[in-house]
């Protein structure tokens, strides 16, 4: 198992990626702490991972709140003795018009996407430091590498994880704590649904919701989205020790995308 005697924290496990993620980490061995608002949904990804003999606990709570972001590291201590992995992976798509933009918009964004990933990680460093090291996995996105016309506040908030995931490796290379970033384009999650169709977004207004998810799929060289379980593969491979020597890589899960 690739991620035995491991434990660690996914936010927003609930649903898409994140969950993806919880479960196939906790397939590999690892003890995992979801970390949602979702108390329903993150509750049934819990049960998920139980029933198939993995350990995993909710711990219920909003991210923006920085208490609450800083606070999930302390309960994952709590709960498993540690902090090996942290991947911080809640986001918001954000306006996809800055004409107009409403500031308190582009905070929000900014908080879930970039502050609250921050504030964890401000929390874990001490932890994993003292334990001889551990692994930081970001969410970014492909709008985190090129500019994206529809998500200026997106793309710019995770431009800031890919810049957070470069510069943090730097620094705590030495202490054997690895930064890495991974970086979805179109994944068939909710959240999709919610990037095609933004209500500042007068362009896709009289659209249908799957014929958008649809055409969002024919920017890579599939042709398709994602599955969550594609950007949870390789974000198993760069948390796990199979990737000792990889630190500050942002990586395109992309089917050539920004190729
Ligand atoms: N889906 C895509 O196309 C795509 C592409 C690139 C990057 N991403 C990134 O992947 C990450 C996960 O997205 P997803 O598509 O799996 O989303 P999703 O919609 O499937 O799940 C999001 C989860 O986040 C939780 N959440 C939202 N706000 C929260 C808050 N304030 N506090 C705690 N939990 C909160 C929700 O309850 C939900 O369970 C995000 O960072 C997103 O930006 C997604």
């Amino acid at each position: 198992m690739r991620l035995a005697n491991k434990c660690g924290i996914i936010t927003a496990a609930a649903s898409g990626i994140g969950r993806a993620g919880a479960v196939r980490f906790a397939r590999e061995g690892a003890k995992v702490l979801v970390v949602d608002r979702d108390k329903h949904m993150a509750q049934d990804a819990v049960s998920e991972i139980r029933a198939s003999g993995g350990t995993a606990v909710a711990v219920i709570g909003d991210l923006t709140q920085e208490s609450f972001a800083r606070q999930i590291v302390h309960s994952c201590c709590k709960e498993f003795g540690g902090v090996d992995f942290l991947w911080p992976n809640a986001g918001h798509p954000g306006a996809a018009v800055v004409e107009g933009l409403d500031l308190a918009e582009f905070d929000l964004a900014i908080n879930l996407n970039l502050r609250s990933a921050l504030a964890s990680v401000v929390e874990a460093i001490p932890i994993m430091r003292q334990r001889g090291g551990g692994s930081v996995l970001f969410t970014a996105s492909t709008s985190g590498l090129i500019g994206s016309p529809v998500s200026p506040v997106y793309s710019a908030a995770k431009f800031g994880i890919v810049g957070l995931t470069k510069s943090l490796s730097k620094r705590y290379g030495k202490e054997g704590i690895r930064f890495n970033a991974v970086c979805p384009t179109a994944t068939d999650t909710p959240m999709l649904r919610v990037f095609v169709k933004r209500p500042d977004d007068a362009a896709t207004k009289d659209e249908d919701v799957e014929e958008l998810v649809k055409k969002r799929a024919t920017g890579n060289a599939f042709g398709r989205t994602a599955r969550p379980d594609e950007v949870a593969s390789a974000a198993l491979f760069l948390v796990s020790d199979e990737a000792s020597f990889i630190t500050g890589v942002a990586l395109p899960i992309d089917a050539g995308a920004t190729a």
